[in-house]
């Protein structure tokens, strides 16, 4: 992926962090944005230049403009775009505060829009590929998701009437639903312990995924021409969990 210059959201932990890696490890030159500066400078600092790191809230606007500069500036171009932040607080749909939704739909929803409405122009220039993060959650309607959701929900409707009307422009989007074993899933499987078993007894691979060898090679799949032929598709990388038709 030596050609590649791509923006990756929530790039410095998680599923985010194991994207920037190994999009690194594959030659490409990342952007990572994340609120999480300790472990955003630990992985520039590790990549011998390849991963340049911006401390940002990606609900704001700016953030997308910066990340966009940044990858510009410091690359010279930008063909991707991972949109994988996303911040939620799991509670009955009765439960949920403005602040809950604010806080879902601000992540998930607006960032993603921020980022591909930032990146659009740059990324048309070098016929680049978005990749935008859903959820079996969501697919399911899973009981305390209504902000996440809601919001993995509208994303995947933004992404594919993107993928329509950005087609002329040669840029392609695609989803992926993941699911891997992360710490935020470890705390999750902590406070939620029922709902994790119910989870890992329906995946069909018997395992939650890893991040960098399960989840982050299907991402580089989709930002590359080997999947030139696809838009709008929504991809699981989650063991067989839920099997779209
Ligand atoms: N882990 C799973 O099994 C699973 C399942 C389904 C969907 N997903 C989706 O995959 C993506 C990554 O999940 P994860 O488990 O790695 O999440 P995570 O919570 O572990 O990591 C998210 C990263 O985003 C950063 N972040 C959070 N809010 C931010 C903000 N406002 N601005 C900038 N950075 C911010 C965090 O600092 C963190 O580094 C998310 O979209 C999530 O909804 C994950």
């Amino acid at each position: 992926m030596e050609e590649q210059v791509i923006i990756v959201t929530g790039g410095a932990a998680g599923i985010g962090g194991a994207i920037t890696s190994e999009l690194a490890q594959r030659g490409a030159s990342v952007v990572a944005v994340d609120l999480n500066e300790e472990a955003g400078q630990a992985l520039a600092e590790d990549s011998s230049g390849r991963i340049a790191f911006l401390q940002g809230d990606i609900s704001k606007s700016e953030t997308a403009k910066q990340a966009v500069d940044l990858a510009l500036s410091r690359f010279g171009k930008l063909t991707g775009l991972v949109n994988n932040a996303h911040a939620s607080r799991q509670k009955p749909l009765l439960e949920h505060t403005p602040e809950d939704w604010d806080l879902s739909m601000g992540t998930g929803f607006q960032g993603t829009l921020n980022f591909m409405l930032a990146a659009h122009d740059a990324l048309a220039g070098t016929g680049g590929a978005i990749v935008n993060f859903g959820s079996g959650a969501a697919l399911e309607g899973q009981r305390k998701q209504a902000s996440y959701a809601a919001a993995k929900e509208a994303i995947r409707g933004l992404s594919r009437v993107a993928a329509h009307e950005w087609a002329e422009d040669g840029i392609r989007v695609n989803i992926v639903c993941p699911l891997a074993l992360t710490e935020g899933v470890a705390k999750w499987k902590e406070a939620h312990g029922d709902q994790y078993d119910e989870v890992a007894a329906k995946i069909p691979l018997g395992r939650f995924g890893d991040p960098q060898k399960d989840v982050a090679p299907v991402v580089a799949f989709l930002l590359s021409e080997e999947s030139r032929y696809m838009t709008g598709q929504t991809v699981m990388a989650d063991g067989g969990t839920i099997m779209l038709r």
